[in-house]
C-alpha cells in the first residue's frame, strides 16, 4: 500500500495518534496535506521553533495564550481543536521521554479515538515509550518509489539544461540503472547525490549514489562495508557446501526469476571453531559478484528503551536500499542468544529485536541473501531453524584427511611455499583433530621456526608445530559430539561422506 493511501486509512478509521517514521519531514508533510485536501481536513503543523501553523481555533479553554512549555501547550492546542483537523508535530519523540508529555498523549488518545481528529509525529526513529504503546500506531514512510525516483531525476536534468557544460542526455538503460540504484534513498539524498553528481562528472552518474549509500552504511555504526578479499578457492574442503553455493549463483539472475525461481534467502553455516565458517561467508561476496554487508548484532542492541528495535529496523531498510547483496551475521548466536526463554533480564528486548528479524527474513521479498554463522546452537532459537528462514542450514565439521591436505596445501601456497615440495599426505595425517585455523596455525609456527634458524621451511617443522599443539578438539571433546549429534538430524553437512571418512 502506498503510503498516501495508508494515511488517508488511518485518518478515515479515526486512529488517534500515528508515529511515523522518517527521515523525510518535507515528504510527509506534503502527503499529509494532500491527503487533508482530500478529505477535507484542515493540516496544523508544529515545530518547537515555529509553534502551531496555521494556528487553531479553540473550542473551549482559555483564550489568552497559555504560560505552557512549547510542547505542553501544543497537545493542549490538539486537546480543544476541532472536528475536521489533522496535527503534524515535529521532532516531538525528544519531548516523549518527560512524563508529563506521556501523560498528556494518553489523555489525548482517549480524547481523538472516534473523533475526526488525527494527529501525526514524525520522527527520524522510533523511540516510543512503553505507556503509549497501546495508543500508538506506528507507520514506516517508504522512501521514494521508482516512478517517483523518475521524475526527481528527470526534474534535476529540466533544471540545469540550461547549462552548456552538462551532459544531461540520459539512454532508457541509464535512466533505469539511476532510477534502480537510487531506491533506498530519501528524496534529499537523491537530490543531493543528483547534483554532487553534475558537480563533479558533468553528467547524471550512478557513482555518487553508489558513494551516497555508503554513506549511510558507514553512518549507520551497526553496519560494514565487507571487502571480497577471498574467494571459493581459498576454503580447503566442504565441497558439498562449495557446490551448492556455486549452484545457487544462477538464481541471482534475472532469468532465474523469469523462470520462477524466487531468490535465495540465505545459508545458515553452522559448526565447529576454526574451520572456515567466517571464510566461507567472505567468499560467497566474491563468488556471487554482490557486495556485502557485516552485521554486527552487539551494536544493534542500544541502551534507549526501543532503540534497539530501532536499530535492527535502520540494518535492515539500508540493507535493502543496497539490494541486491548480500548481509553477513557472524556469530549469530551471541546477539540472539537465549531469546527462546522469554523471560531474561532485558525485559524481552533481545526477543522484540529478533523477531523483528524473523518477520523480516519470513517476508522480505528484497534480494538480500542472508549469511549467518554460528558455533554454539544450543543458545539458538528454535524458530529460526524452522524450514524458510533459510533456503539451507548446513554444518561445517572438523575436516577429513582429505580436507585436511586441502587446506595444508592452501596456506603453504598462500605463503609462497609450492606444496609439493612437501609431504602432505602425512602432513594430514598427523593433524587429526585439527580445525583449518588450527592448521593455518601450524603452517604460521613452522614458518617462524624455520626463519628463526635461518633456513628453508622443511616437512620437519611443520611436524613438530603440529605435534606441539593441542587442537582444541582434544580439549572440547565433548561439545563437538554434541554438535555433531545435534546438526545430523537437522543440518546438511558441508563435506562429502567420502571425504568424510576417519574424522
Ligand atoms: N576450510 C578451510 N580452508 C582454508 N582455511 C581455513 C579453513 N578453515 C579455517 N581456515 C583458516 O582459519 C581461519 C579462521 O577460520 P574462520 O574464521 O573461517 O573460522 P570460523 O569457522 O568462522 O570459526 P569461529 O567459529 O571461531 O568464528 C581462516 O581465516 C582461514 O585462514
Ligand atoms: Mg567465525
Amino acid at each position: 500500500m502506498d503510503a498516501r493511501r495508508e494515511i488517508e486509512v488511518l485518518i478515515r478509521a479515526k486512529y488517534p495518534i500515528v508515529y511515523v517514521v522518517s527521515w523525510e519531514e518535507r515528504r510527509v508533510e506534503q502527503a499529509l496535506q494532500s491527503v487533508s485536501q482530500t478529505l477535507n481536513r484542515k493540516l496544523h503543523s508544529w515545530s518547537v521553533t515555529q509553534g502551531m501553523k496555521p494556528a487553531v481555533v479553540r473550542t473551549t479553554g482559555p483564550a489568552n495564550p497559555s504560560q505552557l512549555p512549547g510542547e505542553l501547550e501544543a497537545l493542549a492546542l490538539i486537546h480543544e481543536a476541532p472536528e475536521y483537523s489533522v496535527f503534524l508535530l515535529k521532532d516531538f519523540h525528544v519531548y516523549m521521554r518527560d512524563s508529563r508529555v506521556v501523560r498528556l498523549m494518553r489523555d489525548l488518545a482517549a480524547r481523538l479515538r472516534g473523533r475526526t481528529q488525527t494527529l501525526f509525529i514524525v520522527s527520524p526513529s522510533l523511540n516510543l515509550p512503553v505507556e503509549l504503546e497501546k495508543d500508538v500506531t506506528v507507520m514506516e514512510f517508504p522512501f521514494p518509489e521508482p516512478p517517483e525516483i523518475e521524475a526527481q531525476i528527470k526534474e534535476a536534468a529540466e533544471a540545469a539544461k540550461d547549462n552548456p557544460k552538462l551532459d544531461l542526455a540520459l539512454a532508457p538503460e541509464q535512466l533505469e540503472l539511476l532510477v534502480r540504484s537510487a531506491q533506498g534513498l530519501t528524496a534529499d539524498e537523491i537530490e543531493s547525490a543528483l547534483a554532487r553528481s553534475l558537480v563533479e562528472t558533468k553528467k547524471l552518474s550512478v557513482d555518487q549514489i553508489i558513494e551516497e549509500k555508503k554513506q549511510i552504511v558507514r553512518k549507520s555504526g551497526i553496519l560494514q562495508f565487507y571487502p571480497a578479499d577471498s574467494g571459493l578457492k581459498d576454503v580447503g574442503g566442504l565441497d558439498l557446501l562449495k557446490d551448492w553455493l556455486e549452484t545457487r549463483e544462477k538464481s541471482f539472475t534475472d532469468a532465474a526469476r523469469e523462470f520462477g525461481i524466487p531468490y535465495p534467502k540465505g545459508v545458515l553455516l553452522l559448526g565447529v571453531q576454526g574451520c572456515g565458517k567466517s571464510l566461507v561467508a567472505k567468499a560467497i561476496s566474491a563468488t556471487y559478484s554482490l557486495p556485502m554487508l557485516k552485521m554486527d548484532v552487539g551494536r544493534v542492541f542500544g541502551s534507549l528503551v526501543g532503540q534497539s528495535e530501532d536499530n535492527m529496523r535502520k540494518a535492515i531498510r539500508i540493507a535493502e536500499s543496497l539490494a541486491p547483496c548480500i548481509l553477513w551475521i557472524d556469530e549469530l548466536e551471541k546477539g540472539f542468544a537465549g531469546t527462546g526463554g522469554g523471560g531474561i533480564s532485558d525485559s524481552g528486548t533481545t526477543a522484540r529485536v529478533f523477531s523483528t528479524f524473523l518477520t523480516w527474513m519470513q517476508e522480505k521479498t528484497k534480494p538480500v541473501f542472508i549469511v549467518a554463522t554460528a558455533n554454539d546452537v544450543s543458545s539458538l532459537p528454535p524458530e529460526l531453524l524452522r524450514k524458510g528462514r533459510f533456503d539451507e542450514i548446513f554444518f561445517v565439521d572438523l575436516p577429513s584427511g582429505e580436507e585436511r591436505a586441502d587446506i595444508f596445501k592452501i596456506h603453504l601456497g598462500k605463503r609462497k611455499r609450492d606444496p609439493q615440495n612437501f609431504n602432505i599426505k602425512t602432513l594430514a595425517k598427523s593433524t587429526d583433530g585439527f580445525s583449518g585455523a588450527e592448521i593455518e596455525q601450524v603452517v604460521v609456527g613452522a614458518l617462524n621456526r624455520a626463519f628463526d634458524q635461518g633456513r628453508e621451511l622443511l616437512d620437519s617443522d611443520l611436524l613438530d608445530e603440529a605435534k606441539a599443539q593441542v587442537p582444541l578438539s582434544r580439549t572440547m571433546a565433548e561439545d563437538i559430539a554434541a554438535l555433531r549429534a545435534w546438526a545430523k538430524v537437522r543440518a546438511r553437512p558441508s563435506a562429502s561422506p567420502k571425504s568424510g571418512q576417519n574424522r
